[in-house]
């Protein structure tokens, strides 16, 4: 223990209101561009209060609540790319546009691409490439593996996307992230998940963390956020917003 007693602040009543949509891209921001060197990892997750990142069903829908995804919507509007790692993108349902003609004309009026890039990490590559995930994206993704990957997998797999090697046998999320920042892209935004989101901790390639504590108790045997290797990152709170709901969103930098 310190010498100085912590400062304790009640967050309620306190606050100037609700925030509307404009407020939130205003909160969030840009951090890459704004910084202009290189690129800006921000991973965004959902949690349940005791600290499971899947809900009964084993996935992350179930503990989303309307301000979780109401922040993800912000957070994708605001990426020049969004990357996730293989495991969710085999679990959750991601296919086609990442962004809606909605976000897509903000962009558009904003300066950004109207889509944003997409990179999946993955070493075994055992992705399919006649899913919509590919067959039905608006850009080109990137997959990011490695040397030892399966070149049968390879070669189908270059047919629907560029591939890039970011290390032999292990993917490595500074090579990765050096594979990102030629293609341009400042604003990076991780959607996961756990076992991806504890490599790049435990490689230092974390800039943001935004996490929506939602108000649910799962129990069981969920992962948390993030696994594998330690890490020791030290974070700096940037905000806690709350819900009517009673979700805590929580924006946390390095
Ligand atoms: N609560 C949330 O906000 C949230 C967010 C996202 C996901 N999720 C949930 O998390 C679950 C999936 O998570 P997961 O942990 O099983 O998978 P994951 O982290 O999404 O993906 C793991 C996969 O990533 C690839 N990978 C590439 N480089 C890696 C590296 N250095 N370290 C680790 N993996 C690397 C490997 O793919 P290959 O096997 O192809 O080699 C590995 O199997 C789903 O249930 C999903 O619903 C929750």
């Amino acid at each position: 223990m310190g010498d100085s007693a912590p400062v304790i602040a009640a967050l309620r009543p306190a606050g100037d209101g609700p925030l509307d949509r404009e407020a939130l891209l205003e909160l969030y921001g840009r951090p890459g561009a704004a910084r202009g060197a290189g690129p800006w990892t921000r991973v965004n997750f959902v949690s349940t209060a005791d600290g499971s990142a899947t809900g009964p069903d084993g996935r992350s829908g179930g503990i989303s609540t309307p301000a979780d995804k109401m922040v993800f919507g912000v957070l994708r509007r605001l990426a020049d790319v969004v990357l996730v790692a293989a495991g969710t993108v085999r679990d959750e349902q991601y296919h086609g546009p990442l962004v809606s003609a909605g976000q897509r004309a903000w962009r558009a009026a904003n300066g950004l691409a109207e889509h944003p890039g997409f990179v999946i990490a993955s070493r075994r590559l055992d992705l399919d490439p006649a899913a919509d995930v590919f067959t039905d994206a608006p850009v080109r993704p990137l997959i990011a593996t490695v040397a030892a990957a399966p070149a049968a997998a390879r070669a189908a797999l270059s047919e629907v996307a560029d591939v890039v090697d970011c290390g032999e046998e292990q993917l490595d999320p500074v090579l990765l992230r050096e594979a990102i920042g030629e293609r341009g892209w400042l604003d990076v935004l991780c959607e996961g998940g756990p076992s991806f989101f504890g490599a790049l901790a435990s490689a230092g390639v974390v800039d943001e963390l935004c996490l929506t504590v939602s108000a649910r108790l799962v129990a069981g045997d969920g992962p948390r956020i993030a696994h594998g290797a330690p890490a020791d990152l030290e974070l700096q709170l940037a905000h806690v917003l709350r819900s009517d709901a009673g979700d805590l969103l929580l924006r946390y930098t390095r």
